[in-house]
C-alpha cells in the first residue's frame, strides 16, 4: 500500500480527481469502480468541473458501483443510484447504459449478485476502484467478519453503519437494514485501488489499517494482500497514526 498524505478534504478530492482524469486519458476503455457516501463527493464535483472545462470525456468509461441498499428503488433520493445520478452521471457525457449499480429491488437478489460479478468479469474487470472506509473498517458494505473470498452478496448492516448513515435519512428507522455489495474478493480483483480517508472520525480505522494485522475482523486489511493500492489520507485522518 502506498500512502499519499494530503492536507484536507479539498486536497484529497483534488488529488483523487487528478488520478482518475489521468487514468481516463491513458486508457482507451476504462472500467471504473465507484463508491458513494460523503468521502468521494468532492472528487465527483471536481470530475464534473473537469468535464465542463472540456478536460475529459466519459464516453469510453464504464462504471461499476460498489453497493446499493436493499429495498430502495433507483428513484429513491436515498438510493445510491440517485446519489450517483445527482453527483456525477447527470452532469457528464457518460452513456447511461455504461453505468452499473447493483439493483437493490431485484426480484431475485441472489441472482442479481451472481449477475453483477459476471458482468464485471465479462467487461474485463475493474481497472481502477475508488473506495471509502467505514469507522469499523468496512469497505463497500463488507462488515467485520466478511470472508475475504466473498463475491457480490447481501449483507445485514452493522448497527454502527446504520447509525453513521442515518444522517441522510429522516428517521433512524428509515435506514435500510440490508444492502447488496461487491465482496472483498470482487474488490481485490480490481487492477488498481484508491482508498480515500478523510477526517478525524476515520483516524482509528486508518491507524488500524496501517499498523494492524490482516484479519477478516477488519475488512479493509484485505487491501494489504493487493499489490496496487494507494491510500490518499488527510491530516485529520492521520492524526492517530504513529
Ligand atoms: C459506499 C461504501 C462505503 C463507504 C463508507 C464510508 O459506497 O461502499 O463503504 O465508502 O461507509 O462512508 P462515508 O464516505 O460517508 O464516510
Amino acid at each position: 500500500m502506498k500512502l499519499i498524505k494530503v492536507k484536507n478534504y479539498e486536497d484529497m478530492s483534488e488529488k483523487v480527481a487528478e488520478m482518475i482524469i489521468e487514468k481516463i486519458r491513458k486508457t482507451s476503455k476504462l472500467n471504473l469502480g465507484l463508491a458513494t457516501g460523503g468521502t468521494p463527493k468532492g472528487t465527483y464535483k471536481k470530475l464534473v468541473e473537469a468535464y465542463e472545462k472540456k478536460m475529459i470525456s466519459f464516453q469510453q468509461v464504464t462504471t461499476f458501483n460498489l453497493d446499493e441498499y436493499v429495498g430502495l428503488a433507483p428513484n429513491d433520493p436515498n438510493s445510491y443510484h440517485y446519489y450517483m445520478n445527482k453527483s456525477l452521471f447527470d452532469h457528464v457525457d457518460i452513456q447511461p447504459s455504461n453505468t452499473n449499480i447493483p439493483n437493490g429491488v431485484a426480484r431475485d437478489l441472489m441472482e442479481e449478485c451472481v449477475q453483477y460479478d459476471y458482468l464485471i468479469k465479462k467487461s474485463g474487470g475493474i481497472d481502477l476502484q475508488i473506495l471509502g472506509i467505514g469507522q469499523n473498517g468496512h469497505i463497500g458494505f463488507n462488515e467485520p467478519g466478511t470472508s475475504f473470498d466473498s463475491g457480490t452478496h447481501i449483507v445485514k448492516l452493522d448497527d454502527s453503519t446504520i447509525n453513521a448513515n442515518a444522517r441522510y435519512f429522516n428517521r433512524l428507522q428509515d435506514v435500510p437494514t440490508h444492502a447488496i455489495t461487491m465482496g472483498i474478493q470482487s474488490i481485490l480483483q480490481s487492477k488498481e485501488i484508491i482508498l480515500m480517508v478523510s477526517g478525524e472520525e476515520k483516524s482509528n480505522a486508518l491507524q488500524r489499517l496501517l499498523n494492524g494485522e490482516v484479519t477478516e475482523e477488519f475488512p479493509a486489511s484485505a487491501l494489504k494482500n493487493h499489490p496496487n493500492v494507494y491510500i490518499i489520507a488527510d491530516e485529520k485522518a492521520l492524526s492517530s497514526v504513529f
